[in-house]
């Protein structure tokens, strides 16, 4: 296995098997109280957050505080990523304050620039092709709801989506048995099944339909995601249109085993890709895969801070430039 130290975060796929276990099995430690000690004492993070959060930005503060860093929440309002200044300009200047940044960015290639620019490490908190955090705390979820995740069996409706994106890709490297339902035009990217192919080690293909019949039979978990995601409001009406028929409700339910549990990242457009008696129904774990977003981050910024003191990090003015 690889060392997480000092590590970036862009892409779900980055990480191997190994390294995924290790963050979720430190995450489930973290979860029955062992004490992760004070990696990150005398660290400062910035956060940044160009689209709005709930999750996301509390959990990463609340851990980032439990493993004794100090973090520093920028919203766009202020930072303003692209008008006031450049990606790599405030990437080059934050650098030399902080010790690495959480950063939810409307563009991806942002977030690589921003990774390109800074000697701290970089974690994804979301763009629009990927949510790594997320799954992994999904991840998290399944292994604790099915008792492990090679060969599980999960059914994502909806949208071929960065949280879609990411799934696929851990399914790849982890062996989990994913199938993806969605409307014709919807599909995840070409590249990323294709890059996810390449990530498989002997275990089941994604497959994609447009059928839920056909990716619910079996399926042990259900997933589903917002149809509308964050900057494609404009295209709402449409999205209704075409996603109409695949809204996780009892009826859709009904094609998966009565044992299949619900999950869903949140926020939830109710009444929309999901209906409230599902999502507050016996088989949602919605709000139990929602607390291990912060088990699975505080997991994985320890991983990444542990073992570098702040003495191993170049001094500002010695930070060299890409
Ligand atoms: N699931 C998730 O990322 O939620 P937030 O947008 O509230 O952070
Ligand atoms: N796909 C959604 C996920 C929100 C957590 C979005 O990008 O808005």
């Amino acid at each position: 296995m690889g060392t997480l130290v000092g590590r970036d975060l862009l892409s779900i796929a980055d990480l191997s098997a190994a390294e995924i276990a290790a963050v979720l099995d430190l995450g489930e430690a973290l979860k029955r109280g062992t004490d992760p000690g004070r990696p990150l004492a005398g660290r400062t993070l910035a956060m940044i957050f160009q689209r709005p959060s709930n999750r996301t930005r509390v959990s990463f503060e609340v851990a980032i505080q439990r493993l004794g860093g100090h973090p520093i929440p920028l919203f766009n309002s202020e930072i303003q990523i692209g008008e006031r200044e450049s990606t790599a300009d405030i990437s080059r200047i934050l650098d030399r304050y902080v010790d690495g940044m959480v950063a939810r960015l409307a563009s991806h290639r942002d977030l690589r620039a921003l990774a390109q620019w800074a000697d701290g490490p970089v974690i994804n908190a979301m763009t629009d092709r990927e949510h790594p955090c997320q799954v992994l705390a999904d991840c998290l979820t399944v292994r604790e709801l099915l008792g492990g995740l090679e060969g599980a069996r999960v059914c994502y409706v909806g949208d071929g989506n960065n949280v879609c994106t990411s799934w696929i890709y851990a399914a790849s490297v982890l062996g989990i048995d994913l199938r993806v339902v969605g409307p014709p035009g919807y599909e995840p990217a070409r590249e990323v099944l294709e890059r996810a192919a390449a990530l498989t080690r002997g275990g089941p293909p994604v497959r994609c339909t447009h059928e839920p019949a056909e990716g619910l039979e079996d399926a042990q978990v259900i997933y589903t995601d917002v149809w509308t995601s964050m900057g494609q409001e404009a295209e709402q009406q449409q999205r209704r249109a075409d996603f109409a028929h695949l809204q996780v409700n009892p009826a859709l339910l009904a094609m998966a085993p009565p044992g299949a549990r619900v999950m869903h990242c949140l926020p939830a457009h109710r009444g929309e890709e999901i209906t409230d008696d599902v999502l507050d129904g016996p088989q949602s774990a919605v709000f139990d895969q929602a607390e291990n977003r912060l088990w699975a981050q505080e997991a994985l910024l320890a991983l990444i801070f542990s073992g570098a003191t702040p003495e191993t990090r170049a001094s500002p003015a010695s930070r060299s430039t890409p």
